[in-house]
């Protein structure tokens, strides 16, 4: 029976990247190497000015019955000004937390052909594969109370709640070691538990669910220096665990050992390995519209539907060959451009892809 695969393409740069993966499932799909009906929905800004709201409820019952989403990306300057339940961001977020999308993978893996694309020397990035295991449905992103109240003296307060709950750390920590031990067995959990009692709890209970793997080294980091350590020497990660906000701002960090935030994608999945897959980057508003944003983050992307919601491991290692042999043919968008390579535009990307197939 085919699988039902809900496209949401979103603001920005989101319509045109989620088009060129489009094409290449479609391509797939002609072929007869997968079965799947696509169908388009609204999401974030799109969905605010069309229904007034970012997550209508006609596209979360579509999401709720699709057995994977692709999702390009949401936001943009003319919705920031919004309450912030009608802000496109907040689409995404509602998305993530309606389905019990909790583990984010954004696996940040060098190309060889980008070793020069990096901004960080190529013997640094080279070889460099590692897995960001995110957690993406708690933490400071959606703990309560948070708000702006307005305190006695007439002056205003932000606030947020970082929690975190052991089960919620637990099942986290879980999907970490299991990709670690398909991988180069090692964990490193990030904290910053010289401060923050949240992290203090996140790190016992880590410590206690490595017990359950003990062919997996498990390894400590604060914050910050993992942050240093990123660009300092890499090669030394192979699984990092984040909570939710540690994980977004190191995964852009990341992204950059690549070659660019266009190259990474992401998969979101829940319990029962549903997931919604997007790339890490938004939706970029300054170039969008142009048709020089990268597509392959959200070809990749789609890459990792097929093989864990789709169960088309082949297909998901096809799309990855194909995108490899563009980057053998010296095909570059503008972000991972350098001397001696050829510039093409988004779509021309795209279509390379599909003929690379
Ligand atoms: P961004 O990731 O959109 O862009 C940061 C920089 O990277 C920009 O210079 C942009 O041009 C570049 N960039 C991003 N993707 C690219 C691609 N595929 N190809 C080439 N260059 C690319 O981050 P931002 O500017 O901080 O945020 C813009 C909007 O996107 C905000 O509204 C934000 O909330 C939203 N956002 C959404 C998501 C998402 O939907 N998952 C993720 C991050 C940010
Ligand atoms: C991401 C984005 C989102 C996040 C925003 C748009 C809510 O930055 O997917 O990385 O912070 O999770
Ligand atoms: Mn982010």
């Amino acid at each position: 029976m085919s699988k039902k695969v809900l496209v949401l393409p979103g603001d920005g740069i989101g319509p045109e990247i989620t088009e060129q993966a489009v094409k290449v499932l479609k391509r797939l799909s002609d072929e007869g190497a997968i079965d799947i009906e696509m169908e388009e929905a609204l999401v974030g800004g799109a969905a605010y000015d069309a229904e007034g709201s970012p997550l209508p409820e006609s596209t979360m019952q579509l999401a709720r019955e699709a057995d994977a989403i692709l999702l390009g990306a949401v936001g943009g300057p003319q919705y920031d000004d919004l309450p912030r339940d009608k802000r496109p961001e907040k689409g995404l977020l509602g998305l993530r937390s309606g389905l019990g999308l909790f583990a984010n993978l954004r696996p940040a893996m060098l190309y060889p052909q980008l070793a020069h694309a990096s901004s960080l020397k190529p013997e640094v990035v080279s070889g460099l594969d590692i897995l960001i295991v995110r957690e993406l449905t708690g933490g400071i992103y959606f703990g309560q109370p948070r708000g702006i109240r307005t305190l006695e003296n007439g002056e205003r307060e932000g606030f947020n709640t970082y929690v975190y709950s052991e089960s919620e750390i637990k099942r986290i920590a879980h999907v970490a070691f299991q990709a670690a031990q398909k991988r180069n067995k090692k964990v490193t959990s990030i904290d910053k538990s010289n401060v923050l009692e949240v992290t203090e709890l996140w790190k016992e209970v880590v410590t206690e669910v490595a017990k359950d793997y003990p062919d997996v080294t498990l390894e400590h980091m604060l914050v910050d220096n993992a942050a240093m350590q990123l660009v300092r020497w890499p090669k030394q990660f192979d699984v990092m665990l984040t909570g939710n906000m540690f994980g977004d701002i190191l995964s852009d960090e990341a992204s950059m050992l690549t070659g660019s935030i266009g190259m990474l994608p992401s998969a979101s999945l829940n319990e029962e390995n549903k997931g919604m897959y997007e790339p890490s980057h938004g939706s970029a508003p300054d170039i969008a519209g142009q048709d020089i944003a990268n597509p392959l983050a959200t070809i990749l992307s789609a890459a990792m539907m097929l093989r864990y919601s789709l169960g088309a491991e082949d297909q998901a290692a096809r799309i990855e060959q194909a995108v490899s042999k563009v980057l053998d043919q010296g095909l570059r968008t503008a972000d991972i451009w350098t001397e001696g390579t050829q510039k093409v535009s988004c779509s021309a990307m795209g279509d390379a892809v599909v003929a690379a197939l």
